[in-house]
């Protein structure tokens, strides 16, 4: 199965011209599952909420959506895009995936970060997997990898792949996917972009690329520069995320010993 991501530079605002550099790349590859970044199109710095109830779209009626599905058919591919959602007066940081035969799921971000809590409610989509024919995937947000519940959550529904799109400031992510990765057996396809944003008089926030493919054995497969843009496809054996025995006496997800981990103990303030 050919795997990648798309590490862009979108210019905010401009959602029709970043679809359209996107759109006319896609061309040139030969893939069956691109994901790309967190808020793909529209940018991600916000100053108010006008602005992100003016870029936030009904999924799926909404134009991203249908444009992503129209692209989706048109190439023989799944992507995974990141998109500012709106329902009635809510926004959600979200990811829709779309497939040759249409819409198939969204996922709302789980675990905000930093500045999205104040224009984002948290994602009330739950965790979900799904089964795209020759995978079943999983997708998790950008900042949901700080939370390793969110990964062995989609990995014990069944994904062998964790799609991740993201809009990363910090640095430590794409090593701790390489973590992710291997405490799930996974793969995992992270899809930054880079630049910088500095609005509305705002600290300038800088993305650090580095967006990556990992096997489920922790190998970087994949790891793209800081700068520059790319389009990466590599092809993957997906058996390789089904095949959970670390030596004939650890099964990974079998050996766990939930009963023993106290995860609902509530911390005391
Ligand atoms: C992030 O969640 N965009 C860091």
């Amino acid at each position: 199965m050919n795997i990648g991501y798309y590490q862009s530079h979108p210019v905010f605002g401009e959602v029709s011209k970043n679809i359209d550099q996107f759109a006319a790349q896609l061309g040139s590859v030969n893939c069956e599952l691109l994901v790309l970044p967190e808020l793909a199109f529209t940018g991600y710095q916000f100053v108010s909420q006008d602005e992100v109830l003016n870029l936030s779209e009904p999924v799926p009626e909404g134009p991203t959506t249908q444009k992503c599905v129209e692209l989706a058919r048109q190439h023989g591919t799944h992507l995974v895009v990141g998109l500012p959602e709106r329902e009635g007066d809510q926004c959600y940081n979200s990811a829709i995936v779309v497939g040759p035969s249409g819409f198939v799921g969204r996922y709302r971000k789980t675990h905000l970060f930093f500045e999205e809590t104040l224009f984002f409610a948290p994602g009330n989509s739950g965790i979900h997997v799904w089964d795209i024919g020759q995978a079943r995937i999983g997708v998790m947000i950008c900042f949901d990898w700080y939370y390793p519940e969110v990964a062995r959550s989609l990995a014990l529904q069944g994904a062998d792949i964790l799609c991740h799109p993201s809009n990363l400031v910090l640095p430590n992510c794409p090593d701790a996917m390489v973590t992710r990765s291997l405490e799930n057996r996974v793969f995992s396809v992270t899809a930054n972009r880079i630049g910088q944003e500095a609005r509305g008089g705002k600290p300038p926030l800088t993305f650090i690329g580095k967006s990556e493919v990992v096997s489920p054995k922790g190998k970087i497969l994949h790891r793209a520069p800081i700068d520059q843009e790319e389009l990466m496809v590599l092809e993957v054996d997906v058996d390789e995320a089904r095949n959970k025995s670390i030596n004939p006496y650890n099964d990974l997800l079998k050996d766990r010993r939930p009963e023993m981990y106290g995860i609902d103990v509530k911390r005391e303030a």
